[in-house]
């Protein structure tokens, strides 16, 4: 047997030892803290204490990786893990990731894979049907960033098929993108790794509700129009980083017939609430959008990276992505059978959709609905929580974002940072902090399915506490 296939009993014993260790650690992510005090020096001596000189110690070796794992990261699985969306992954979409590293297929060409390309395939079928689109192609991207550079991609190739041989030089008009300033910043670094350049995204005023203005976005198009410019895009974000706040998908959609716009949504974190009757409505008017980036390591709680890329343009990936080889095997009929270089700005490419899949087939569209629904529900506890102990609420989310002050920090707004700082400290919960129309507020994100009632108690007795001392 191969050095590098380890001995077999070794092998097996060393998966046995790994698997408890990890699921130890994943049983009990309560137990630790939230994330650890930062010490660089610490942290750069521990990883240079590994020696790379070999070694067949294979426990000590994983043993001491994951200990600098967990010692030296925020624990996004931990339940008071009120984030950026990182998700806690469930059970099940680990053993995907698992099963994927091992069997490892080959996502390039269908002929490759083709059980996993049709896998992928499906379920990319069947949320264009949830998002009501007719026909639906798409690919799953690494995250959210690169779906949404696939986005901006396609839609520049859409309106200027002219670059995909001669450039963007070829370009008469400077191209211009739309969004909101409380949109992604994926979207400026799409743009400048494209070349059009961060010049080409106009950055829209948002309303009180922090969605789009749109009416500034609509005098901006007519003036950019005006300059000799040609918008060719407009993003309509569902779900912002910062605060949650979803835009008028419809009268977006409405803007981008009138203006001859392709109209994105950076569903990133929000696009899952397509999965819940009671919820949907929120995406109203999805179905009217060229295309949609929608991530699964967010909210739908796999590990990263896996997100998607959905377009009701069943012709657009190809004509973006589409190249000659001789190497690559041919899969004949591209109507039936895609084959993923052909439609993905990767090449080789993991079996990403592997660790959703799995979940879906083991919760079923009811288990993921159950689950949105849940983590609204707690974020309307929280509010309440929130409000009931004095604090004031300050966006008005539809999901699961809650930014909030108090009248006690509102007197000195500095003081956010240095109460945040404290309570990250404490171990028990991790917030972070964002400003709503300027003025910094806390920032909770309910977003991992184990977060319970006594995690929302932990954070607002921690932050009551806060406030106590600074009085
Ligand atoms: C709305 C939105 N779009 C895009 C992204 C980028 O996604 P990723 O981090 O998966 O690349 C994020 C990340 O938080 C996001 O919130």
């Amino acid at each position: 047997m191969s050095l590098y296939d380890l001995p077999k009993n070794e092998r097996q014993e060393l998966i046995n030892f790994t698997t408890e260790y990890l699921d130890n650690i994943y049983s009990h992510a309560r137990d630790r803290n939230v994330a650890p005090l930062l010490s660089p020096q610490e942290v750069k001596e521990y990883v240079k204490s590994i020696s790379l000189e070999g070694s067949t110690d294979y426990k000590s070796t994983v043993q001491k990786v994951i200990e600098g794992l967990e010692r030296y990261a925020v624990h996004t699985h931990h339940p008071g893990y009120f984030g950026l969306f990182n998700p806690r992954p469930n059970a099940m979409s680990v053993i995907g990731d698992y099963v994927t590293a091992v069997m490892n297929p080959q996502m390039a060409a269908w002929s490759h894979a083709p059980f996993a390309n049709e896998v992928e395939r499906y379920v990319i079928e069947e949320f264009g049907k949830r998002f009501g689109f007719e026909e639906a192609d798409g690919v799953f991207c690494g995250g959210g960033a690169e779906s949404n550079l696939t986005a901006v991609q396609c839609a520049l190739n859409y309106h200027f098929p002219i670059v995909s041989s001669k450039g963007v030089l070829a370009i008469e008009k400077r191209p211009m993108i739309y969004c909101s300033s409380e949109s992604h910043h994926s979207i400026v670094k799409a743009a400048r790794t494209i070349g059009i350049g961060s010049d080409s995204v106009k950055s829209i005023g948002v309303a009180q509700n922090l969605r789009i203005d749109l009416a500034k976005l609509e005098a901006e198009i007519i003036k950019d129009k005006e300059r000799g410019y040609k918008p060719f895009m407009v993003v309509a974000t569902a779900g912002t980083t910062g605060s949650g706040a979803i835009d008028d998908i419809t009268e977006i959609a409405d803007l981008s017939e009138e203006y001859d716009l392709w109209m994105h949504v950076d569903g990133a974190y929000g696009a899952a609430v397509i999965v819940s009757d009671r919820h949907k409505s929120l995406l109203h008017g999805i179905h009217r959008a060229d295309s949609v980036t929608m991530d699964f390591h967010k909210w739908f709680s796999v590990p990263m990276g896996g997100s998607s890329f959905i377009t009701r343009d069943p012709k657009i990936l190809f004509q973006t992505y589409n190249i000659q080889t001789d190497y690559m095997p041919p899969d004949g009929d591209q109507t039936t059978m895609v084959d993923p270089y052909l439609h993905s700005i990767q090449w080789s490419r993991r079996f990403t959709g592997l660790k959703f899949y799995l979940s879906l087939v083991t919760f079923g569209w009811s288990g993921y609905e159950e689950m949105i629904d849940a983590d609204i529900a707690k974020s309307h506890l929280l509010r309440k929580m929130l409000t009931d102990s004095g604090w004031v609420i300050k966006n008005a989310s539809d999901i699961t974002i809650i930014n909030f002050s108090h009248p006690v920090l509102e007197e000195e707004p500095s003081r956010v940072r240095a109460l945040v700082d404290r309570v990250v400290e404490k171990g028990k919960s991790w917030v972070s902090v964002y400003p709503i129309h300027g003025e910094p507020t806390i920032r909770a994100c309910l977003s991992n399915y184990a977060t319970e009632e006594s995690d929302l108690i932990t954070l607002v007795d921690s932050l009551n506490d806060g406030i106590r001392s600074l009085s």
